[in-house]
């Protein structure tokens, strides 16, 4: 199976993924082990630190071995077919997790590759993100059901996307919080809203209030440094800062993808501060995406 969006899974198969998941965590995931030695492709066009790490040293982790492609050094760069490029590498590693600009890019890839590929990070897409982050929301909070998970900046990225998606599937309300001239991306929304509640405010307070979750990310997503200034402009009052947390529950908890711009989209004294799981956030994307690889390579 293809993993190019949170929605290719049920909630079904991302409570197994959490399940898995919990095994490994509890050291009872002694038999997830890939059964033959595997070989994942991360083909990546865009910067990372943790997706990559993680994917590289979860692959190390439950028996397999990685590559590491930065795709400008491949022939992707000089005009070759992303549905070419997809055969040939199917023929030498058994699954890839990709990380590319454009989702239509993704797609095509999926489309012409005989082994599984993973969207570690779209235009449109970031699910493994979600799907660590929503194992995290679970861990801290007992649960996702009935929570209120509010999204606040850049409402249209691909980590609110992938978030919508994944919460209102397992029953989570949703609120995006970002400026009246910024719209959420409208078939993710209209997707969302298909499975349960998303509620868009461009007022911090309203938006907040009640929140058990607030979730943070960059103003100036890779590929969109050339609207740098006009985005700072744009979000500069959604930053996530300490009078923003004031309006959430007191029990919130602060989330927040990484990487952080410190005293941009979130103050330091909230990243480190008690109230923040962002650091829980980013360690658990080695654990998830382990029980993610072993889920889609069908060995789990
Ligand atoms: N959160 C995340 O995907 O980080 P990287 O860009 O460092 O992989
Ligand atoms: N929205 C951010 C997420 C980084 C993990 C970006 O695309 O740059």
């Amino acid at each position: 199976m293809h993993l190019l969006s949170i929605n290719d899974l049920s909630a079904k198969e991302i409570n197994s993924i959490f399940e898995i998941s919990d095994r490994i965590s509890l050291g009872r995931g002694k038999g997830l082990m890939l059964g033959r030695k595997a070989l994942l492709c991360l083909l990546f066009e865009k910067a990372s630190t943790r997706t990559r790490v993680s994917f590289e040293a979860a692959m190390c982790g439950i028996g397999g071995d990685s590559i590491y492609i930065d795709a400008s050094t491949t022939h992707i760069s000089r005009g070759e077919a992303i549905s070419d490029t997809a055969r040939v590498l199917g023929m030498y590693v058994n699954a890839v997790a990709a990380r590319m600009y454009l989702h239509s890019d993704i797609k095509e890839l999926a489309k012409y590759s005989k082994v599984p590929v993973i969207n570690a990070l779209t235009d449109l897409e970031h699910p493994c993100q979600a799907l660590s982050d929503l194992y995290t929301i679970r861990e801290k909070k007992g649960g996702i059901k009935g929570l209120r998970i509010a999204f606040a900046g850049d409402i249209a990225t691909n980590t609110a996307n992938s978030l919508m998606l994944g919460a209102t599937k397992l029953g989570a309300d949703v609120v995006l919080v970002g400026p009246k001239s910024w719209k959420p991306n409208p078939d993710y929304l209209k997707k969302a809203r298909s499975q349960g509640s998303v509620e868009v405010y461009s007022d911090m307070r309203e938006g907040l209030c009640g929140a058990d979750i607030i979730y943070a990310d960059t103003f100036v997503s890779m590929g969109k440094e050339s609207e740098a200034a006009e985005r700072r402009r744009l979000f500069k009052g959604y930053q996530v800062n300490r009078k923003a947390v004031g309006y959430a529950k007191k029990t919130v908890s602060v989330m927040h993808c990484l990487p952080a711009h410190r005293g941009e989209e979130i103050t330091s004294d909230v990243l480190d501060g008690r109230q923040s799981i962002a650091w829980e956030q980013a360690a658990n994307k080695l654990l998830v995406e382990k029980a993610i690889l072993l889920y889609v390579m069908g060995k789990a």
